[in-house]
Order: structure tokens, then sequence, then C-alpha cells
């Protein structure tokens, strides 16, 4: 096809496995492109192409999901800030601590890393943050530190009263955060990184490694476990663990902090399965939701009901609603025992729904009970093939369990109807 061409150079110069993103929206920008620049033609385009780095840079920013937001997964802050005062009594002074956010996409990562180690009481000249992120674009944004409502998710933003000053088009960050924050343009692939290797005590690589094929996925931890100190502690992305115990990094058991350290005896051959590690779960609040208090984003489905007078079905389809409301709210408020209970009185009401039997996977599967969760997941995909956040989670958990030609099956599968569910 026609494409192939471009989707190749995609993958080469910044990783991206266009099926992650979906083909289509690699194909809109593509042709976003052509107009900008007044190709006639795909043909045309690629000459343009082939002899404009800024076209270059064009095109990938024209393909980036920048998505973030302040205290993006709030454990892994209040894990970091833990572990940054146990880090600092090891080096007594001998060096601030050395922090990187990559990608740092608009800045939020970096300077919520920033307003938490300030939190923790830790003094400004006690550590440094580099953030770097591939679109110039996105790390002007970060310089600029002004903010609108999307980078202020959740209900627990009084870190904006104490580092923010209210403007006319959104907050402004305090010079004091920004200043703890180095920022750059830069590739995760890009072999200069390698000057950096043990420099860093933390590294949070987040919400990247998804939108990368399994090849590319492990290129890029074997870089990220270089650039850590021995001693240092790697962040990542809820959905983005299952390769790391294969590369000699374990779970540092902090719940829903998804932070790594390196195991002793290093890496595990890709060909031999290794024990199922305790796998990380995904926070409730994130599973495929915004953070609690946020609308629910994808529409209920509700199978159909046996037929009824019109009024009493739309009741029903009401009840139905807000009983699953009920079921994210208190999932992700992390009372388990009253999610589950609602899911009961849910099945036992309404048509069966993939939605729910998802919730109940995911109780199952925070809980440490793999089995549960992988009945449930089944159930889900039965009743909604395409269940993306079932789909994801499944996969994850049959990873953990050894089974890498099944993972990749239901990945492939996620990545086809659009996995990322943020999105
Ligand atoms: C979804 S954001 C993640 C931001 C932040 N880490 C978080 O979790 O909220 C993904 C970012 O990855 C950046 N990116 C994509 N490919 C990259 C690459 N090869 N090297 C560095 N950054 C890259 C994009 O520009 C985008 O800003």
């Amino acid at each position: 096809m026609n494409e192939q061409r471009f989707f190749r150079f995609l993958r080469e110069r910044i990783g991206l496995d266009v099926e992650s993103v979906g083909a289509p929206m690699v194909e809109r920008a593509l042709r976003q492109r052509c107009v900008a620049v007044g190709a006639v033609d795909l043909d045309h385009y690629w000459l343009r192409l082939q002899q404009s780095a800024d076209e270059q840079q064009a095109l990938i920013e024209s393909v980036i999901v920048p998505e973030t937001w302040f205290f993006r997964y709030p454990e892994s802050f209040t894990a970091l800030a833990g572990l940054a005062h146990k880090r600092l009594t090891e080096l007594a002074g001998a060096r601030p601590l050395r922090l990187l956010s990559l990608p740092c996409s608009t800045g939020e990562e970096p300077y919520s890393l920033a307003m938490a180690l300030l939190d923790a009481g830790i003094a400004p000249g006690a550590f440094l943050i580099d953030g770097m992120d591939i679109s110039p674009s996105s790390v002007t944004k970060a310089g600029q530190a002004v903010y609108g409502r999307n980078a202020f998710r959740g209900s627990n933003l009084g870190f904006r009263e104490r580092y923010f000053d209210a403007l006319d088009e959104g907050h402004r960050l305090h010079g004091r955060v920004q200043q703890q924050v180095s920022l750059q343009v830069g590739n995760v692939l890009d072999p200069a990184l390698a000057s950096r290797d043990g420099l860093y005590d933390f590294v949070f690589c987040r919400n990247l490694l998804i939108y990368f094929d399994v090849p590319t996925q492990q290129r890029v931890f074997e870089v990220l476990k270089r650039l850590l100190h021995p001693q240092g502690v790697l962040f990542i992305g809820p959905a983005e663990g299952s390769l790391l115990a294969r590369l000699g990094m374990r779970p540092l058991g902090i719940a829903q902090s998804f932070a790594y350290v390196r195991q002793e005896g290093g890496n595990v051959p890709l060909a031999v399965a290794p024990e199922p590690a305790r796998r990380t779960v995904p926070p409730l609040a994130t599973a495929g939701y915004p953070p609690p208090g946020a609308p629910l984003p994808r529409p209920l489905r509700v199978l159909p009901m046996a037929p009824k007078p019109a009024p009493a079905r739309e009741r029903a389809r009401e009840d139905a609603s807000e009983l699953l409301a009920s079921i994210a709210r208190l999932a992700n408020a992390g009372a388990s025992e009253r999610a589950r209970a609602e899911c009961q009185r849910y099945l036992g009401q309404f048509a069966p729904s993939a939605q729910v039997y998802y919730w109940l996977g995911l109780l199952s599967d925070t809980e440490g009970d793999a089995q549960q969760a992988l009945t449930h997941y089944r159930k889900a995909l039965y009743l909604e093939p395409q269940h993306p956040e079932a789909l994801v989670h499944l996969a994850a958990l049959l990873a953990s369990q050894g089974d890498l030609a099944g993972a990749r099956r239901l990945q492939d599968r996620a990545a086809r109807v659009g996995r990322e569910p943020e999105r």
C-alpha cells in the first residue's frame, strides 16, 4: 500500500507502531500534511518529506499523542516522595537526586515530580529534574508553564492553590517549581542518550511504550535500564509492565505506583518463561476511566431488555446507567467489596453486561485472584469481543502467566480497535 513507507518512516524515527493509534489516524495526518504543503499526492509528499527536516518534524508532531495531566497516577508520586528521602539518606549529601521524565510531553509530569518532592520537604537544591520529549511544540508549551483545565483532573487539586497563579487564560506555574526542571527536545531511540547511562535515581517513562511494538519496547526498556543508577527506580505506565520481568526488573511492590527496580541476577532469557511475577494492576481510577469525579467517557453498554412499555424501559435504562456509574465510583474509590456487591446486583437485575464483567475482572485482578479475573475478562469479551479495556487487561494477565502468544494476539486485537482507553 502507498502509505506503508510513511508507516515505516514513523516506526524508524520515533518507534511508533501505527496499529497502536490506528492506521486511519495516521492516514488523516498524512492527508492534512499533503494539504499543508500543497502536495498533489502521496508520492509528491514523500519526496517533500525526504527533502525537508522541518516537514519530518511536522509529520511527527501530527501523529504524537500529547495527552497528560498533573499527578497522573497519584500513588506513584506518593511512592516517589518516600523513596526520594531514602535515597537522599544513602547519598548523604554527595550529590543531588537526579530524575528523568521521558517523555515529558507538555510538562505536567516533570513539574508534578518537582511539586511532590517540594511537598515532601526536600530542599530545592537537593534534586534536579530533566524533562525530554520528541515534540518541540510540547516542550515549548512546557517551558511556558501555563495550563488550562485539562491539565487539572480529579478532585485533589490543592497543589493548584499552592503552586500556581490564576490568569485569564489558565494557571501559571510558580517559577520556583519551573526552575527545578530542565527541558529538552529528544528521542528515546537516540543512541546519544547513552552518555547519561547510570545517571538517574528515578526515571519516569509512562505512556510511551504503549505506542511501540514489542521489539521496540524491549529496546527502549534496555535504554531506560541503562539510564538508571544501579540503585535507581523506574516508573512506567499501568499497561506497560509485562516485559520488564523478562528484562531483569522486578516490581517494587508499592500498590499502584508501577515502580520497578533491578532484580538480582539480571536478565531472564526471553525464550524461558519466567516465574509468574507479581503483576502490577492498573489503578482502578485509571483503568479506562478518567480520575474519580470525571464523567464516564464511554457510552454505557446495556443489552436489550425484554420489551416493556417505553417509560418503564427508559427508567430501567437510567437505573442500569446509575448502577454502572456507582460501580465505577466505588471501584475508583477502592471500595472493592461494595463495588463487587453492586456488580452482582446489576447482574441480578439487568441483562449481562461486558462492562460489569470487566469491573469484576479488574476487582479480582487487584486482589490477586488471577483465575477469577481470567474468567471475568473472558466473559466480558464473549459479550463484547472488542471491549478495549478487557482486551488490554486480559493480555497483561496472560503475559504475566507466560502465555506470550495469547497476550500478543489480544494486544494486536486491542491495537486494532484503538487500545488506549484514555484516548
Ligand atoms: C501520552 S504522552 C505521555 C506523557 C507523560 N509521560 C504521561 O504519562 O502523562 C506521550 C508523549 O510521548 C512523546 N513521544 C513519542 N515518541 C517519542 C520518542 N520516540 N521519544 C521521546 N518522546 C516521544 C510524544 O511527543 C508525547 O508527548
